[in-house]
């Protein structure tokens, strides 16, 4: 699947979004290795702090469906936003555990913009569990 495809998907689940407080919809698509697709968007409250981000999203749906972080390929995701919209801080340090270090995460807008980052550039010095030794 290209990026372009992946990048598609994002925003196809960006229209799933429960967004009425920030009215920033943002979706993710999370490629398999065995081609399988698993998406998310975020889902808001009005108790604020309680939002979920689109990515924390994807990442919980599939792991509810089985897979593994040496499953996943590729995440992608989108938003309305001037700049590929970015990873927040939580989800960097969720996908710093449960995403492969290396694999490809293709940030979006709706304008067609794409950059490639992964995990080791978005959250070098992680906090992980050899931390809690
Ligand atoms: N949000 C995401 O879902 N992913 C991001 O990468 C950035 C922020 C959501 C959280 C909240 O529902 C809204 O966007 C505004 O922060």
């Amino acid at each position: 699947m290209t990026k372009e495809e992946l990048v598609q998907k994002a925003q196809e689940a960006r229209k799933l979004s429960y967004s009425p407080y920030s009215h920033f919809a943002v979706g993710a698509a999370l490629l398999c290795k065995d081609g399988e697709v698993f998406y998310g968007a975020n889902v808001e409250n009005s108790s604020y702090p309680l939002c979920m981000c689109a990515e924390r999203n994807a990442l919980y749906n599939a792991y509810m469906h089985g897979k593994k972080k040496e499953d996943f390929a590729a995440m992608a995701l989108s938003a309305a936003s001037d700049e590929p919209c970015s990873p927040c801080g939580a989800c960097r340090q969720v996908l710093s555990e449960i995403f492969p270090a290396d694999a490809p995460i293709y940030m979006s807008n709706l304008k067609g913009q794409i950059q490639e980052t992964n995990v080791r550039e978005l959250l070098p010095f992680a906090f992980s569990a050899d931390d809690l030794k």
